[in-house]
């Protein structure tokens, strides 16, 4: 029997009260670790515009970008649903942009589904890409791609009409077919709220501890990403200092003759090593 968590996966998942684990992956070794770790759903979110690509933002990622880096992942994952991000601009001009971005990530990236960012506004493309036989994550709350509307990176649905506006937003996207919802920094009270009204389940960044599943930027609980850390973020590892470690001690074999020793080292036969000195 196969155990590909599947987009139906995610909805049995919310009716059997199972929370659904997601992490991002950009490129084939950590996909590769984290799907055989046993994570439900992998993420090439375009996150990587930050941790890989070094961006202040996630405005830079290109389609080439996100298509590059879903084949990568894709290499490394049998059983968790893969989902591709579609960038800023890939859906925004035009449902047939959007239909044709959407199905790139699908053919050439080989994702299973695709999520991208908003509510209301944001329901043609939804229902086109839907229509085209292509499952969608909606991602609403605080949406990186619109940091210059909301002028940083802040808590969403604080006040008694934003967080009417994001319940109406998940109610819409549901309506609109999406299996699945990222709600990303906002309380966690309105996360239950939206969690609670909506057949689909709710995958939470930074919305606590009611949604149906949660989801990390891989490189930030590895402790590899340090330009920030936002508050929602738990470190289960501390990469950045074991890997700084381990680069020290190679420098200083290099530098003190201690690497390469006999084992890492190829040898010829000593007749030929004869003639090549004659
Ligand atoms: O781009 C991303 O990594 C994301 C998630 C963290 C939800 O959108």
């Amino acid at each position: 029997m196969s155990n590909k968590f599947t987009t139906q996966s995610f909805l049995d998942a919310k009716l059997k009260k199972e929370k659904i684990t997601m992490l991002t992956a950009y490129d084939y070794s950590m996909a590769q670790i984290i799907d055989t770790s046993g994570i439900d759903s992998i993420l090439v979110g375009d996150s990587l515009g930050m941790v890989m690509q070094g961006h202040h933002s996630t405005l830079d990622v290109t389609m080439d970008d996100m298509v590059y880096h879903c084949r990568c992942v894709s290499r490394g994952v049998k059983n968790a649903l893969l989902i591709g991000d579609m960038p800023f601009l890939s859906y925004h001009t035009s449902t047939e942009e959007a239909v044709k971005n959407a199905g790139r990530l699908i053919q050439e990236g080989k994702a299973n589904a695709v999520k991208l960012e908003g509510g209301k506004n944001m329901i043609e493309p939804v229902k086109a890409i839907v229509r085209a036989q292509i499952p969608v994550m909606g991602h609403i709350g605080l949406t990186p791609q619109s940091v210059n509307i909301f002028g940083g990176y802040k808590v969403q649905g604080k006040n008694e009409s934003k967080a009417r506006a994001l319940i109406e937003d998940a109610l819409a996207l549901e309506e609109a077919g999406v299996f699945s919802i990222v709600l990303e920094a906002v309380p966690e009270e309105l996360a239950r709220i939206i969690t609670e009204k909506v057949k689909v389940p709710t995958i939470g960044i930074g919305a606590g501890r009611y949604c149906d599943g949660q989801v990390l930027v891989i490189n930030d609980i590895l402790g590899m990403f340090s330009d920030f850390t936002p508050k929602f973020v738990k470190q289960y590892a501390h990469l950045k200092a074991n890997i700084s470690e381990a680069v020290n001690e190679y420098i200083q074999d290099v530098k003190e003759q201690r690497f390469p020793e006999k084992e890492h080292t190829f040898t010829m036969d000593e007749s030929i090593l004869q003639k090549l000195h004659e």
